[in-house]
């Protein structure tokens, strides 16, 4: 199986010919779900006592397997948050995968963790942390959560033993109803108790404010302990950022760590027509931004920052005779900052295309699909069968269609994705359906958004 010769040569060609035929459509099709029962009907049994040599395995891939997943980067992908890889990044997660990067440790990964590391920097520059920030590209936004939960109720901990104090009865975690559903489910992998304020209707909806944060610590009975905050930095539903002044001027004084959700509006850092909206973010404890979703990374990479990365170190290390070589080393070991060990140098290709474009490219991107979106809201105003369901801040659009019943916007959504038009898919709003539009991808233009939008005439 191992070792380079005329059939890895032959494979090599046509895996090459593969991505490089699937990166020159423009678009690429949007392509379909299938059923278990097709893809058993269609790509049947692939592994096999003998195997099926790699000719045969990549034309299932190519003719079966590709063909029944939706092309998250096309122009018109809006539901959910798509993804929008540049080639040069695409193009890297090929050199990733065959140079067997263990991405743990500066000992053996120094090349690839010094390249990941500025690349980090450069969001630690836009959030405004200090030189000592730092931090880890973790599998997603999830993971990069739950590590920096881990380290602020470890760090809640050792403040309560040093000061000689009982555990609290719970710890509880502080966020908004406006929240992903990730900042929950760490949660519960914690144990610890989230507390959810209703942000429906905040001064501006779906904005978690200081004054809210502060009446609902007021209300924590004095046996338990809040040991984080969980602010957004764009929510998903509607791009949403909370107002992370006047959060972290509360949290501050009762040293209660500060952790920022940008998983997908942490791009936003990078385009000055928004940044404003993140002011406070630099004295906040942790952030994460996923740049597979607006910044142009394939999957999977959540860039995750600690403005004091030594909590975290202290907090996730792990221990054992083997590692000490790793862990007592003053070096920048990757392993020690999020809930792993292992782990693929996965900032790579976003390092490889952020060197390969720049940062002004990346600006201008952001900002063109910034641009894409605010042209979507005023369509939608103009147009008398929709209706703006929220002001956008970011780039994520939410509408509802004058008359139009939940089956209406499932058979819209269905009927776009059959005909290869669009994917977009309906959502709720306060109990009744939308549908929303979220706009990562600078190659949607606004006749994309027309095309969706005349659909719903
Ligand atoms: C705001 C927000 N936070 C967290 C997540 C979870 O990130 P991941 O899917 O990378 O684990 C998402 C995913 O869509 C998100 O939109």
């Amino acid at each position: 199986m191992h070792g380079w010769d005329e059939d890895s040569e032959a494979l090599f060609k046509q895996i090459v010919e593969f991505v490089s035929f699937r990166m020159r459509m423009d678009p690429p099709p949007l392509d379909r779900t299938y059923s278990p029962a097709e893809l058993m009907a269609e790509a049947g049994h692939t592994i096999t006592p003998e195997g099926l040599g790699g000719t045969a395995a990549l034309d299932v891939f190519a003719n079966v397997l590709a063909r029944a997943n939706l092309s998250t980067d096309h122009p018109r992908s809006l539901a959910f948050i798509p993804n929008a890889p540049t080639e040069a990044a695409s193009m890297f997660d090929l050199v990733v995968g065959a140079s067997s990067i263990f991405g743990g440790s500066w000992l053996i990964g120094s090349g690839a963790v010094y390249a990941e590391n500025q690349a980090l920097r450069w969001i630690a520059d836009l959030i405004g942390y200090p030189a000592g920030a730092g931090g880890v590209f973790t599998p997603g936004g999830t993971q990069g959560t739950l590590a920096a939960l881990v380290t602020a109720r470890e760090l809640a901990r050792n403040r309560r033993k040093a000061a000689g104090l009982a555990m609290p009865r719970r710890w509880i975690l502080l966020t908004s109803s406006e929240s992903h559903s990730s900042v929950r489910q760490v949660g519960d992998v914690m144990d610890v108790d989230t507390v959810t304020v209703d942000v429906a209707h905040s001064a501006i909806p779906g904005v978690l404010t200081g004054a809210q944060v502060a009446a609902a610590l007021d209300q924590v009975d004095s046996a338990d302990e809040v040991f984080a905050i969980v602010a957004a930095g764009g929510t998903t539903n509607y791009g949403i950022v909370d107002d992370l002044t006047a959060i972290v001027d509360v949290a501050e004084p009762r040293q209660i760590w500060v952790h920022v959700d940008g998983a997908y509006g942490g791009a936003a850092l990078a385009a000055p027509s928004v940044s404003w909206r993140f002011a406070g973010l630099d004295r906040c404890d942790s952030f994460i931004v996923d740049p597979h979703k607006w910044l142009f990374a394939p999957y999977d990479a959540c860039a995750l920052l600690y403005r004091h990365p030594e909590f975290a170190r202290a907090a996730l290390t792990q221990r054992a005779g083997y590692l000490d070589v790793l862990t007592e080393s003053d070096e920048w070991n990757p392993a020690d900052y999020a809930v792993h060990l292992s782990r693929r140098a996965r900032g790579l290709p976003f390092w490889f295309s952020l060197a390969t474009h720049g940062t002004d490219r990346y600006t201008a991107a952001v900002e063109h699909t910034l641009a894409v979106a605010a042209y979507a809201a005023a369509e939608i105003r103009i147009r008398p069968e929709l209706e703006l369901v929220r002001e956008p801040q970011l780039s994520v659009v939410v509408l509802r269609r004058v008359g139009w019943d939940l089956p209406d916007y499932q058979d819209w959504s269905a009927d776009l994705l059959a005909s290869g038009t669009a994917f977009v898919a309906p959502t709720l709003h306060e109990g009744a359906p939308a549908t929303r539009l979220a706009i990562v991808n600078p190659q949607t233009q606004r006749a994309d958004i027309d095309v969706v939008l005349d659909s719903m005439r």
